[in-house]
């Protein structure tokens, strides 16, 4: 069977759900899919592994450290393996007022710079929308995220229970993980 890592960090647990889905997605693809939230557990070995995945929500222009640590920690492993990385983050996310210009920035910033930074060639980069929870915000996040409340919901987010407005297109996230599946099982 054809094996999948996927290793995460989130702040404020919108690439959780993401990596739960698109394991989902890999797994009815036929797919064997771990998850991991880096945070929690630090892997010890990939060998196993055909594909690893890794994510990041992004916050102030940065990717969490500990997904960081793990691309750090197996570079040399990973040059020879089947790599994507994704990123949960709002430029990702539809908005009327950030130009197209600084879109592609933050994609190349967020993704192609850190495959860069790694030396990987990744199979597949994902670019995934926001979600902002306000439940569960931490004070310096809802600091700055008061502003802009109003901005994203009408870019569109939706409200998907109270206090959580969620701009990420699941459909889109499905597909990737298909188009993923695909290319694990090729070669
Ligand atoms: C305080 C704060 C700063 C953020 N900074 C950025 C940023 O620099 N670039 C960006 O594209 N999105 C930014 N975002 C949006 C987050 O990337 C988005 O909320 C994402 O869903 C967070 O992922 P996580 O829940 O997995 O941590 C920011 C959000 C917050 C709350």
């Amino acid at each position: 069977m054809v094996s999948a890592l996927i290793v995460y960090g989130t702040r404020l647990g919108t690439t959780a759900s993401t990596s739960e889905e698109i394991a989902k997605t890999l797994r009815e693809e036929g797919l064997e899919a771990r998850v991991v939230d880096a945070k929690k557990e630090k892997v010890k070995d990939i060998a196993g592994y055909d594909l690893v995945v890794v994510g990041s929500g992004i916050v102030m222009g940065k990717w969490t450290s500990e997904p960081e640590d793990f691309l750090k920690k197996f570079q040399r492993e990973l040059a020879g393996k089947k790599v994507a990385l994704f990123v949960s983050c709002g430029s990702a996310s539809p908005s009327p007022t950030v130009k197209p210009e600084a879109v592609a920035q933050a994609r190349k910033n967020y993704l192609d710079d850190k495959a860069a930074q790694y030396g990987l060639r990744p199979v597949a980069l994902g670019f995934f929308g926001a979600a902002y929870d306000y439940n569960n915000m931490p004070w310096w996040a809802s600091m700055f995220m008061n502003a802009a409340k109003k901005d994203f919901i009408t870019s569109g987010a939706k409200e998907t229970k109270l206090g959580l407005y969620d701009s990420r297109d699941w459909d889109a996230i499905r597909a990737w993980a298909r188009d993923l599946a695909a290319k694990a099982r090729s070669g």
